[in-house]
C-alpha cells in the first residue's frame, strides 16, 4: 500500500453539468453523480476531481464563481455535497474540488461592491481597477490580451453614469482578476480552504495555479498578440502555496493540492512542487505531445527528470474539459494539441484514433505517478465537432467570434444507456444542455458493459490491474534498450513491463507468454501497430 494515496492515484474528472442529470432538467447535477458512484467505484478509480460546483452564472462553465462557500443551485445544495462526500468516502473514493483563486464572477458580491463604491475605494483594491490611457482614459491601461481573445481589460460605467475605470480579466470580461497583493484576498481564500476541508474534501485542484501574482506595475508585454502576460512564477505565488500547505498539513488525514498550469519550462514547473508547496500538478506536455515514439519518450523522460529532484510524482493526462478529445486528436494527420492551433477542421479517422487512444490509455496508466481520466474517455468518446453555433456556450467561441471553436465539443453530456438522445443522461428524456450526436448508442455504458472489446471494459480491466499491482502507480521506470524504431518499452520495478508499438509494422514481443493485458488482440508473438501490451516479467 502506498502511504500517500495521491502519489499514484487514478483520478476521474467529473464535469458535473455533463456527467449525469438526476433531477431531469437536462443539466448534470450532484444527484446524478451520487447515483453513479457505484459506476465509478466499479471502474476502479481512487478519487474524483470535480470541476467548479459553486453558484455561478456559468459564463465560463463555473470558472466564474459567485460564492465559494455554496453549491450551484442547478447542481444541488451544500447538504447534498456533504452527503456526496460521505458516500464517496464509503466507496473508498476521495474528493478533490476545483478552487478558482485567480478570478471570480462579475456577480460575486465583492465585484458588485467594487463597482458601486467607485474609484479609489477599498472595495476596488480587491481587483485590478486602473484608469485608462489616452486623453479621456478611453484606452486600456496596458496591452495584455485575454486568454479567451480580445483585450484583458473592460471599462466600467461609474455609479454616476460616466465612463470610468478599467478592470483586468485574464479570461472573460465576466471573470475579474483578484488582487493577490491585498491581504484580504489571502484571508478570504484561506478561510474557503478550511470551509471545504472541514466538510471532508480531500484536496483542491487549483485553477491557473501560476497566474495569481501579476508583475509589478502591470507593464506592457512586447508580444501583445497572444503573448504571455508577465505574471506568476514570482515569489508571491510560492508564498501563497506555502501558507496553503500549512493549512492542509494541519489536518490529521492527508489533504492535497494539484496545480493547473500550462508552464512550458519543466524546471519552473517543478518549483511549485517543492516539499512545502503543491503536491502535484498537471503535466500538459504529455497531453500536447504527438503520437510519436521519439517525442513521447522525450516528454516522459523530461517530465520524470523535472519531478525527481523535488520528489513529487508526475501526473499523466490525455484529455480534460479544455482540450480536443484524444480519440479525435489521434485520428488526425497532426496528432499534437495546442490552443493556438486548435485543429477543429482537420479531418480525423475515428477508427485509427480509437486504436491509438486504447494504446495511449495503457501507456498512461503504466507510467510512474498519478493518472487522470476525463469523463467519457473511458467510453472512447470523440470530440463533437459539428455542434450548431447557436448552442455553443464557451466564452472562447463567443470572444473570438467563432474563429476559435472553443471547448463545448468535449463537454457534451455522457451517454449512459438506450438507443437515442439523451441516452439515459436524464431519466425523463429531457434534452441535455448540449445536444448529443445521433451515433452515440454504441458508446453508452450499457452498450459497452460486458463487451470485451469495448473501451469501457479496457479501462475497467486496466484500472483494476493498476490498483492491484504494486509495480504500478508511484515509483520508478527504466527504458528498455535496443527496441526497434517507433517502439517504446519500459520496466517498472517488481516485474512489470509495458511495450507500445507506434511503428507501422508488427514487432516481436520480449516475453509473449506473460501478457497481462493488451490494447488490441496480439498476433501470436507479435505486437501489432498502435498497440500497447502489459507484461508480467
Ligand atoms: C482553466 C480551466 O481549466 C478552464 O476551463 C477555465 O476556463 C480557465 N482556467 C479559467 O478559469
Amino acid at each position: 500500500m502506498q502511504q500517500e494515496w495521491w502519489r499514484g492515484a487514478a483520478i476521474y474528472q467529473v464535469y458535473i453539468r455533463s456527467f449525469a442529470d438526476g433531477d431531469g432538467d437536462g443539466t448534470g447535477d450532484l444527484a446524478g453523480v451520487r447515483a453513479k458512484l457505484p459506476y465509478l467505484a466499479d471502474l476502479g478509480i481512487d478519487a474524483i476531481w470535480f470541476n467548479p460546483w459553486y453558484p455561478s452564472p456559468m459564463d465560463d462553465g463555473g470558472y466564474d464563481v459567485a460564492d465559494y462557500r455554496d453549491i450551484e443551485p442547478a447542481f444541488g445544495s451544500l447538504a447534498e455535497a456533504e452527503k456526496l462526500i460521505e458516500e464517496a468516502h464509503n466507496h473508498d473514493i476521495k474528493i478533490i474540488i476545483d478552487i478558482v483563486p485567480n478570478h471570480c464572477s462579475d456577480v460575486h458580491p465583492w465585484f458588485a461592491a467594487a463597482l458601486a463604491a467607485g474609484p479609489d475605494s477599498l472595495e476596488r483594491e480587491r481587483f485590478w481597477f486602473r484608469r485608462g490611457r489616452g486623453e479621456h482614459g478611453e484606452l486600456p491601461p496596458n496591452n495584455w490580451r485575454s486568454r479567451f481573445g480580445g483585450p484583458a481589460w473592460t471599462r466600467v460605467t461609474e455609479p454616476d453614469g460616466t465612463p470610468g475605470e478599467w478592470f483586468l480579466h485574464l479570461y472573460s470580461s465576466r471573470q475579474p482578476d483578484l488582487n493577490w497583493t491585498n491581504p484580504e484576498v489571502h484571508e478570504e481564500f484561506e478561510d474557503i480552504l478550511r470551509f471545504w476541508f472541514n466538510r471532508g474534501v480531500d484536496g483542491f485542484r487549483i485553477d491557473v495555479a501560476d497566474g495569481l501574482v501579476k508583475a509589478d506595475g502591470l507593464p506592457d508585454v512586447e508580444d501583445a498578440e497572444g503573448g504571455p502576460v508577465p505574471y506568476s512564477d514570482l515569489d508571491g505565488v510560492h508564498e501563497i502555496y506555502r501558507t496553503w500547505r500549512r493549512i492542509a498539513d494541519g489536518y490529521p488525514d492527508k489533504r492535497v493540492f494539484v496545480g493547473e498550469m500550462w508552464l512550458p519550462d519543466p524546471l519552473r514547473f517543478a518549483m511549485y512542487l517543492r516539499r512545502d508547496e503543491l503536491h502535484s500538478a498537471f503535466n500538459f506536455d504529455f497531453l500536447s505531445c504527438p503520437w510519436d515514439a521519439g517525442r513521447l519518450r522525450e516528454v516522459i523522460t523530461a517530465t520524470l527528470a523535472a519531478h525527481a529532484p523535488v520528489d513529487a510524482p508526475a501526473t499523466w493526462v490525455l484529455s480534460n474539459h479544455d482540450v480536443t478529445r484524444h480519440v479525435t486528436r489521434y485520428g488526425r494527420a497532426d496528432t499534437s494539441f495546442s490552443f493556438a492551433d486548435r485543429q477543429h477542421l482537420a479531418p480525423t479517422d475515428p477508427v485509427l484514433g480509437t486504436r491509438r487512444a486504447r494504446a495511449a490509455a495503457l501507456l498512461t496508466m503504466a507510467l510512474p505517478g498519478g493518472v487522470y481520466v476525463y469523463q467519457g474517455e473511458e467510453l472512447g468518446l470523440s470530440e463533437v465537432e459539428d455542434l450548431p453555433d447557436a448552442v455553443r456556450q464557451d466564452p472562447v467561441f463567443k470572444r473570438t467570434a467563432g474563429a476559435d471553436i472553443g471547448r463545448d465539443g468535449c463537454r457534451v453530456p455522457l451517454p449512459w444507456s438506450g438507443d437515442a438522445a439523451p441516452y439515459g443522461f436524464s431519466n425523463n428524456g429531457t434534452a441535455p444542455w448540449l445536444p448529443q450526436p445521433a451515433g452515440w448508442a454504441a458508446f453508452t455504458v450499457e452498450a459497452q458493459t460486458d463487451d470485451p472489446g469495448s473501451m469501457l471494459e479496457l479501462y475497467r480491466r486496466a484500472l483494476r490491474l493498476r490498483s492491484a499491482n504494486p509495480a504500478l502507480g508511484d515509483g520508478r521506470m527504466t527504458w528498455l534498450p535496443d527496441l526497434p524504431a517507433g517502439v517504446l518499452g519500459f520496466d517498472r520495478d517488481l516485474g512489470f513491463t509495458c511495450v507500445v508499438n507506434l511503428s507501422p509494422d508488427p514487432v516481436e514481443l520480449p516475453a509473449p507468454d506473460q501478457v497481462l493485458l493488451s490494447s488490441q488482440p496480439l498476433e501470436g508473438s507479435l505486437l501489432p501497430p498502435d498497440t500497447t501490451v502489459w507484461l508480467r516479467t
